[in-house]
């Protein structure tokens, strides 16, 4: 920015200089050729008559006295160009062939004018600079052509005038590009400054410290970025922690039942002689805890499998009251085996877009919850009606219900109210999350309301059109 920034000074410099000295030079040029013109005129009016009548004495003393008034060199020459009269006297009868003779002999000029470098006569000798100006005009008498009446003088003032304004341009320049340096590279400082700053914090989060932050100042679109940026860094570091939040409880949950049964394992290998019901007892714990080991790990495939997006559902027309009856159907002989009564309230021939086994799933999960958090000979209902362009699913029970400062987090993998309790029943904390997720596809949503000791009822909002972008993509 600043090499550009500099160069656009520079050329606009140097094409100001070049036009102000052009106009200040033609104008200077010009005044001293009206100048010039204007004396020699006058002068040639007095000096031809003289010049007729061959009065050598008052032309010698009017060319001195004009010379010295005028400051040059004056030159009267005959109609052949031979030196007549010099007031410097020491041309006189040379021939001289300067241009501007010629023009007005040769060529028939009344007057001409012209700056020659120093060739011809030596009109300042203690003058610095070479340049000469000649100024020649036409001398007539009363017989014709007497001669010409030359006028040389030193330039080296027009000239000094011309440089001193050069010499203030330049000035005016270096200041102004002097100016315009620091301006820019305060800006410029201004300007990456905060970007270098940013550029360093996204570099050391490269480097795997997610607990960096973007300093956010000012009140322009720098603090706008840096205010995203630092969204963005706070989403990536609660990711980063719940991913290894996940990855323990994970093993957590695997290393249980592998503990379990190794001790089981043991108890039937190095006691050969137990009796067979025990044996066979053992083996039957063995194989509940592997029934349970293989729910682990099929939710964490299903989790795994939501979260890289490649769950694919099965789109199509599902008859919604049909898969929530049958899903019920499958849960009534857990529920008639502690004396519970599992209602289902279903409006029938309620059709809606989504995935039968999936939906199946979300029902299941929450009915079995129901149950599961519900005592002996307890209530659950589970209704089903169609409202506007959505279902209502509702899972009521009058279980034990969730304490409110658990409610919002029961949703979170690997979540249990009671550690102890949910162990008892086999639970792991993964079906409410993977229910949630379910919904989610669906475009649907799931709220809770819950009261401890009294019951949970649990909402679901399934839109029976709705086909979710990410769901449509897979
Ligand atoms: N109907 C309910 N009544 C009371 N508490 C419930 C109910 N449903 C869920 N909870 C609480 O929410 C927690 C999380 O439920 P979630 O279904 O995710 O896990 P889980 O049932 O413990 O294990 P699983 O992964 O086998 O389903 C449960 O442990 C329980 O404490
Ligand atoms: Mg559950």
């Amino acid at each position: 920015m600043t090499v550009s920034l500099l160069a656009v000074i520079i050329a606009s410099f140097l094409f100001t200089q070049n036009r102000l000295t052009g106009f200040v030079r033609d104008y200077l040029y010009h005044q001293r050729i009206r100048q010039d013109s204007l004396s020699v005129e006058r002068l040639a009016a007095t000096v031809a008559p003289l010049l007729q009548s061959a009065q050598t004495d008052a032309l010698n003393e009017t060319i001195s006295a004009a010379g010295s008034e005028l400051g040059g060199r004056i030159l009267v020459l005959d109609p052949d160009g031979k030196v007549q009269f010099d007031s410097f006297t020491r041309l006189e009868g040379t021939r001289l062939a300067l241009p501007v003779v010629v023009s007005i002999l040769a060529e028939g000029e009344q007057q001409a004018y012209a700056i020659y470098r120093r060739t011809g006569p030596d009109v300042d000798p203690s003058g610095d600079d070479s340049r000469v100006s000649y100024c020649a005009v036409r001398l007539t008498g009363s017989e014709g052509d007497l001669g010409v009446l030359v006028y040389a003088s030193p330039v080296a003032e027009m000239l000094n005038s011309l440089a001193e304004v050069e010499r203030q341009v330049g000035l005016v320049f270096l200041a102004a590009a002097l100016i315009a340096v620091l301006l820019t590279g305060l800006f410029s400082r201004l300007l990456t400054r905060p970007i270098n700053d940013l550029t360093k914090t996204i570099q050391k989060m490269g480097k795997g410290d997610l607990s960096v932050r973007a300093n956010v100042r000012g009140n322009d679109e720098m603090r706008t970025l840096a205010e995203n940026y630092n969204v963005m860094a706070e989403q990536l570091e609660s990711l980063d922690q719940s991913r290894s939040q996940f990855v323990s409880n994970a093993s957590h949950e695997l290393k249980t039942p592998l503990t379990t049964m190794k001790i089981l394992l043991e108890n039937v290998l190095y006691q050969p002689d137990m009796p067979r019901e025990m044996q066979e007892e053992f083996l039957g714990d063995m194989n509940h805890e592997i029934d349970r080991l293989s729910n682990v790990v099929g939710d964490l495939l299903t989790l795994s499998r939501m979260d890289s997006h490649k769950m694919e559902l099965h789109w199509k027309r599902v008859n919604l009251s049909e898969t929530v009856n049958e899903t019920i159907h499958l849960l009534l002989p857990q529920a008639d085996r502690r004396g519970q009564h599992l209602e289902s309230r279903v409006t029938p021939g309620i059709l809606m877009n989504g995935d039968a086994s999936k939906l199946s799933q979300i029902v299941y999960n929450l009915t079995e919850n129901a149950l599961k958090y519900t005592g002996d000979g307890g209530r659950i209902v589970v209704t089903l009606v169609e409202r506007g362009k959505n279902a209502i699913l509702t899972v009521r029970d009058n279980g034990i219900g969730i304490p409110a400062e658990d409610v919002g987090h029961i949703f979170e993998r690997f979540y249990r109210v009671d550690k102890a309790r949910s162990r008892e029943t086999g639970g792991t904390g993964l079906g409410l999350s993977i229910v949630r997720q379910l919904i989610q596809l669906h475009g649907g949503e799931i709220t809770v309301s819950s009261r401890q000791g009294e019951g949970s009822e649990f909402t679901v909002r399934l839109p029976l059109e709705g086909k979710p972008y990410e769901a449509s993509l897979s």
